[in-house]
């Protein structure tokens, strides 16, 4: 009888390969699979990665304030979420959350009537305090970190 070499230099022979032992192989494969794609996405929904919020820890670089006129408003997304800068006549650069508080829609600068506009449901926010003007929006645009270094302006950060 043929005897095999392994890997250490021992020889052994072969076990052969039942039916049901393939069968406990394949059935236990199978199992482990079908519980790992049950469980890992259970996990992942109970313990997300953490995500940071507008205006959240990271910073961005908006860009030279130069480029942002008074009386100038830009939307840009800032850890996933928008963010409107304005620059203001009256309190200078601002930020806010571009999510209308009413029901999440993007906000939007009205460049001649200087207010950031909501164009769902013409709610209406102040650009410098970002207060509720009028309309069905509960409460004002959230603030969002913003500060002007070396003639650029940066929001989010802690
Ligand atoms: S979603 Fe903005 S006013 Fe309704």
């Amino acid at each position: 009888m043929a005897q095999n070499v392994n890997m250490f230099g021992k020889r052994s022979s072969p076990e052969p390969v039942t039916r049901r032992g393939f069968l406990q192989w394949a059935l236990g494969t199978a199992f482990v699979a079908t519980i790992s794609g049950v469980v890992i996405p259970i996990i992942g929904y109970l313990w997300p990665p953490a995500r940071r919020g507008a205006g959240g820890a990271s910073r961005l670089l908006v860009g030279p304030a130069k480029d942002l006129p008074v009386g100038q408003a830009k939307v840009l997304p800032v850890n996933d979420k928008p963010v409107i800068v304005v620059n203001t006549a009256q309190g200078g650069i601002k930020a806010f959350s571009a999510i209308c508080t009413h029901l999440g829609c993007v906000v939007e600068w009205h460049q001649s009537k200087q207010y950031i506009l909501c164009p769902c449901h013409d709610g209406r926010f102040n650009a410098v305090t970002g207060a509720v003007i009028s309309g069905p929006p509960p409460s004002a645009l959230p603030a969002v970190r913003v500060s002007v270094e070396n003639g650029d302006i940066y929001v989010g950060g802690a």
